[in-house]
C-alpha cells in the first residue's frame, strides 16, 4: 500500500489507543518514519521505542501535508490554538474525534478536513472506518485519507455527514455488543452446568469462529450462514425460537442502536 506522495509530512496528535495503532500500522506499511511528527505529552515507553526508528517527538518546522488528529474529543479547543499556527490552508486535517463535527473543526482548520470514524478491532488492524469530508477536500487529498485510514482496517466513505451518528451507534460501539455476547454465551454455560473457565474459553472460541466465517465466506450473507446450522427441530432451532420471539434479540438490538444514535446526536457538536 501507498501511503501519500514522496514529500507527504504527516504530524500525528495523540498517540493513545487508536492514534497509537495508526502510527504502528503506518511504519508497518513502509510509511518513512522521517516524514512523521507526533504530539503526545507523556510519550509511552512503546511510543519512544516506535520514535527511535526515526520518527520525531516534536513539533513540525513547517505546515505538515497531513494533520491526523487523535486525542480525546474534549481536548479539542484546549488543543486547536496549538495547531493551528503549526498548519495551514493546504493542510489536511484528518480527525477521529468522536462527536466532533465538520463544521466545529472547521472554527480552528480553515483547509480541507476529514471526519473519520473508527473502532476497536483497529488495534488489530481489522477496524472498520467511516469518513466524510467537507467541500474543500480534494481526490486526491480524499485517496491520501483513504490510504491512511486502510492502514487499520477497511474505509467507508460518506456522502451525508448526518450517517455519523448511526454509524458509531453500528460500528464504533458495536464491538463492545459482541464482547457483550461473548460474556452473556459464557454465563449461561455456566447456568447450564459448565466449569466457568471451560464455559468462558468455549464462549469466546465461538464468538472467533463465527467472525472468523463471516470473514472467510463474506460471499454468504450472515442470515444464510445462521440457516446452514439451523436443522429444523433441532437444538439450534430450540434456542433461536427463543432469541426470535417476542421482545427478542432483533427488538433488542434495535433499541440499544438507537438508543446509541441519540446518545450520539447529543454529544456531537
Ligand atoms: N478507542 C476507540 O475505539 C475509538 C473509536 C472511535 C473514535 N475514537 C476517538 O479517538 C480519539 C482517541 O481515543 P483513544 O481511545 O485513542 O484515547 P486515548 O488512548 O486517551 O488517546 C488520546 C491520547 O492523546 C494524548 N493527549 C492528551 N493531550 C494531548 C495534547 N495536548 N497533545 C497531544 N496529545 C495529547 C493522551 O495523552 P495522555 O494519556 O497523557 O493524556 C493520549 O495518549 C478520541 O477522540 C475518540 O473519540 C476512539
Amino acid at each position: 500500500m501507498r501511503i501519500g506522495g514522496e514529500s507527504a509530512s504527516l504530524l500525528l496528535v495523540g498517540a493513545g489507543k487508536m492514534g497509537g495503532a495508526l502510527l504502528q500500522a503506518w511504519l508497518d506499511r513502509g510509511l518513512d518514519p522521517a516524514r512523521i511528527n507526533v504530539l503526545e505529552p507523556e510519550p509511552s515507553d512503546e511510543l519512544r521505542a516506535i520514535a527511535a526508528r526515526g520518527v520525531a517527538l516534536a513539533r513540525p518546522a513547517r505546515p505538515p501535508a497531513t494533520l491526523v488528529l487523535a486525542v480525546k474529543p474534549q481536548l479539542l479547543e484546549a488543543v486547536a490554538p496549538i495547531l493551528t499556527p503549526l498548519t495551514d490552508g493546504s493542510t489536511l486535517v484528518i480527525s477521529i474525534l468522536a462527536g466532533k463535527t465538520l463544521a466545529s473543526l472547521a472554527r480552528h482548520f480553515p483547509g480541507p478536513i476529514v471526519r473519520a470514524m473508527p473502532n476497536l478491532p483497529a488495534a488489530v488492524g481489522q477496524g472498520i472506518t467511516a469518513a466524510v469530508t467537507n467541500a474543500k477536500v480534494s481526490p486526491g487529498e480524499r485517496r491520501r485519507a483513504d490510504a491512511l485510514l486502510s492502514a487499520i482496517g477497511r474505509v467507508e466513505w460518506l456522502s451525508d455527514e448526518s450517517l455519523v451518528d448511526a454509524v458509531t451507534a453500528v460500528s464504533g460501539s458495536g464491538p463492545a455488543y459482541v464482547f457483550y455476547l461473548a460474556e452473556c454465551l459464557a454465563k449461561a454455560g455456566q447456568s447450564a452446568g459448565l466449569p466457568p473457565d471451560l464455559a468462558a474459553r468455549l464462549a469466546r472460541a465461538t464468538v472467533e469462529g463465527a467472525g472468523a466465517l463471516l470473514t472467510h465466506r463474506s460471499e454468504i450473507t450472515p442470515a444464510e450462514l445462521r440457516q446452514a446450522v439451523t436443522s429444523p427441530g433441532g437444538t439450534t432451532a430450540a434456542a433461536l425460537a427463543v432469541l426470535d420471539g417476542k421482545d427478542g434479540l432483533e427488538k433488542l438490538i434495535a433499541d440499544a442502536v438507537a438508543a446509541a444514535k441519540l446518545r450520539a446526536q447529543e454529544l456531537s457538536s
